[in-house]
């Protein structure tokens, strides 16, 4: 028996998140869920943006599948993904970007893992305004945060036979913060002797990803650096309707979708799931269900082999109950 949490989240939330519990459900038949609703649709709702029954599943269960969270843009309250990342110290944002067979993209076997740090940088929410038209934003980068995100990284290639780190920075203008950054992976990278690294400045890595993004393997970085190139990485294998992610902390875990809402094309029927699914796969893999993550894993690429079961955003009209009908009767198949 495992307990989990389920935040469906806003926009498309909801029906990616439908979609993955009745998938994960026909693979794992002991998993215990609590449904809980947090973000702008609640908000208007029932007047909270977080109800306590959400903090307190979450520290019941210490697993969370959770569906996309609108943030207003430019005003109004703070991102309720970053303090979640926050207060349960999820500090571990991991984002693969790997080819699906199938998905149609410009690139083939991709096989990329980001490792974004999670809990610090431009992303601490340290804003003021000195006066009406001065604002700033302080980044914070610790010798704390920066060694356990690369540490991580590291191990992650050592368990998984990866040859190369590379870690991303701006320190030749950001010298304290992102030069504390680069120093910390050196200084680790010397007890990784097998693995190669490698530091590269932001800006050439995006046009490097670009040209060729087969010279990369795992990519370390800090935490705005990470949520855009984690976006840029998506483009390489699909887009955003299909790569997932997975915020560890020592005690708990989050596993969602890398897009967000989706408002432009929430409540339409047509949102890929396959975000979310992976969601899924990744959340079974991190409590133990290997063979279950790895059937919805195949099952997901047996139903792409038909044209038919594509979505929009892959090119075809599938909608998402069809797409997910088709899922759980590969898994049926596939016993
Ligand atoms: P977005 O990821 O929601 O959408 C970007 C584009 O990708 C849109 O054209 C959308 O239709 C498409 N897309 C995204 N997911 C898709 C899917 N599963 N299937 C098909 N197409 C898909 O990013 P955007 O528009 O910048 O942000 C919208 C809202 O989502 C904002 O309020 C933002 O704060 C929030 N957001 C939340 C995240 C989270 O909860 N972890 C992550 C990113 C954004
Ligand atoms: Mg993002």
């Amino acid at each position: 028996m495992k307990k989990i949490t389920l935040i469906k989240g806003d926009g498309i939330g909801p029906e990616v998140t439908a979609c993955a519990k009745k998938v994960l459900d026909l693979l794992v038949d002991d998993l215990i869920w609590t449904e809980v609703s947090a973000g702008l649709e609640t908000l208007e709702k029932y007047g909270e943006l977080i109800p306590k029954a959400v903090f307190d599943s979450i520290e019941e269960t210490r697993l969370v599948l959770k569906g996309p969270l609108t943030t207003p843009i430019g005003e109004g309250f703070r991102s309720i993904n970053v303090m979640l990342r926050k207060k349960y110290d999820l500090f571990c944002n991991m984002r693969p970007a790997l080819t699906i067979p199938g998905v149609v993209s410009r690139y083939e076997a991709i096989d990329l893992v980001i490792f974004r740090e999670n809990t610090e940088d431009l992303y601490a929410g340290i804003e003021s305004r000195t006066d009406e038209d001065t604002r700033h934003s302080i980044k914070v980068i610790t010798r704390k945060g920066s060694t356990r995100i690369i540490k991580a990284a590291f191990e992650y290639a050592l368990a998984h036979n990866r040859h190369k780190v590379t870690l991303v920075h701006k320190a030749n203008i950001m010298k304290e913060t992102d030069g504390l950054f680069l120093q910390v992976g050196r200084e680790i990278a010397k007890a990784y002797p097998d693995i190669v690294f490698e530091g590269i400045i932001v800006d050439n890595m995006c046009m490097q990803l670009v040209m060729n993004p087969h010279q990369f393997d795992v990519i370390v970085t800090m935490n705005l650096y990470g949520d855009i190139l984690s976006d840029l990485c998506a483009g390489l294998v699909g887009g955003l309707g299909v790569v997932s992610s997975a915020n560890i902390g020592d005690n708990f875990a989050l596993f969602e979708p890398v897009h967000g809402s989706a408002p432009d094309i929430a409540g339409k029927n047509i949102a890929n799931p396959i975000a979310m699914l992976l969601s899924g796969a990744m959340l079974l893999e991190y409590i133990g269900y290997y063979n279950e993550g790895k059937a919805l894993r195949t099952a997901i690429q047996e139903v792409l082999k038909d044209p038919s079961n594509h979505t929009t955003d892959l090119g075809g009209k599938c909608k998402t109950d069809a797409f997910t009908d088709a899922v759980c009767k590969a898994i049926a198949i596939g016993g």
